[in-house]
């Protein structure tokens, strides 16, 4: 693999100044930020933001509406550039090489851009040309593409008249057409009921233990759980945790959940408050995180009126805790 700064044109001394853990990492890592900013407007949407993600791992963007999980991704794509900062993807630096680096690149970007107006078999046939493809290429290639969208029967159908979710597995499965390294998916399954969703986890880890490295951005924290390895939980274009999916459940909240509906929250929390570690209100249910459930049991014991969901905590729990339960945008 090609390191980002070793072509002739690089300044020898600029190369001397950059931090060690850059030098080191920038002719391995699949994707590797540093201190990578981007504003528009005045606004920053991307601040000082580095990570690495590794060959054959899946990573996690995570945040809240607005964060900069979509101009990240496309800030690694090379189609935005950063104000600040270093990126290197494959081993080329970006924006600089990004139409190189994009050759072993995958993208399923947040909202499909097929083309209606064509059949399936033909939008895969118009996006190999991207990838200087053949016709007989992209043939050959076409049948495990449909499999694995499981549009087998909708081959020569019109885009225009397939369903959302079918679109949704069309984009994904022509993301794969160039047989990427690596696949940079903002949102793959929204918009995709749970059996479409279920069918793109399966298939997305099949790719993952064939070696395939993904960068996913999701708001399902279920799916964030699945299939990262580690996550970048984002807000207001910066880094406010990063890790492994249960080493972040484990630090952030590592006691049980209790969730109470039924009565009033507010008027709940001064009851219960003695007997949790922490307690939240959000619409109308009380959420209390718990060392002791049985104490919280006892102490409601004579509110028939109320439900108890008693759980053990999850991603969901992190990302409300980080980035509080307010809509953000
Ligand atoms: N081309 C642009 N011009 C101006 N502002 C932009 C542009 N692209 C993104 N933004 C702003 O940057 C911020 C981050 O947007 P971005 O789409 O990256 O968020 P996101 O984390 O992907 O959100 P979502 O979860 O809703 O998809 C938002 O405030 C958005 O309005
Ligand atoms: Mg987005």
């Amino acid at each position: 693999m090609t390191a980002c700064f070793g072509q002739k044109s690089a300044r020898p001394k600029r190369r001397e100044q950059r931090p060690s853990r850059w030098r080191k990492q920038m002719s391995t890592a699949a994707v590797d930020l540093f201190e990578v900013s981007k504003s528009y407007n005045d606004r920053v949407v991307v601040d000082a933001l580095s990570f690495t993600v590794s060959p054959g791992e899946c990573f996690g963007l995570l945040g809240p509406n607005g964060a900069g999980k979509s101009t990240l991704a496309r800030l690694i794509l090379g189609v935005a550039s950063p104000d600040a900062g270093k990126i290197c993807v494959l081993g080329e630096p970006v924006p600089a090489r990004a139409r190189l680096a994009r050759r072993g690149i995958g993208v399923v970007p947040q909202f499909d851009n097929l083309d209606l107006q064509l059949t399936v078999r033909e939008n895969l046939l118009v996006f190999g040309r991207y990838f200087a493809m053949s016709a007989a290429e992209v043939k050959a290639v076409t049948p495990a593409l449909l499999e694995f969208a499981r549009l087998e029967n909708k081959a020569d159908a019109r885009v225009a008249e397939l369903s959302g979710g079918m679109k949704r597995r069309l984009t994904l499965a022509r993301a794969l057409i160039n047989d990427p390294q690596l696949l940079v998916l903002d949102e793959p399954t929204t918009g995709l009921d749970p059996h479409g969703r279920h069918l793109i986890w399966e298939r997305l880890r099949s790719l993952l233990a064939r070696g395939k490295t993904i960068l996913l951005t999701t708001h399902f924290m279920e799916e964030a759980e699945r299939l990262c390895d580690r996550l970048c939980v984002l807000e207001h274009g910066r880094k406010i945790a990063e890790g492994r999916p249960h080493a972040l459940i484990e630090q952030q909240i590592g006691c049980q959940v209790i969730e109470i509906y039924g009565g009033n929250p507010h008027e709940l929390l001064p009851l219960v408050r003695p007997q949790v570690q922490r307690a939240e209100v959000s619409g109308e249910t009380l959420f209390c995180y718990v060392t002791d459930p049985e104490q919280v049991r006892v102490r409601l014991a004579k509110r028939t009126d109320l439900r108890l969901l008693q759980r053990p905590p999850n991603l969901e729990d992190v990302f409300l805790r980080l980035t509080g339960r307010e809509m953000k945008d």
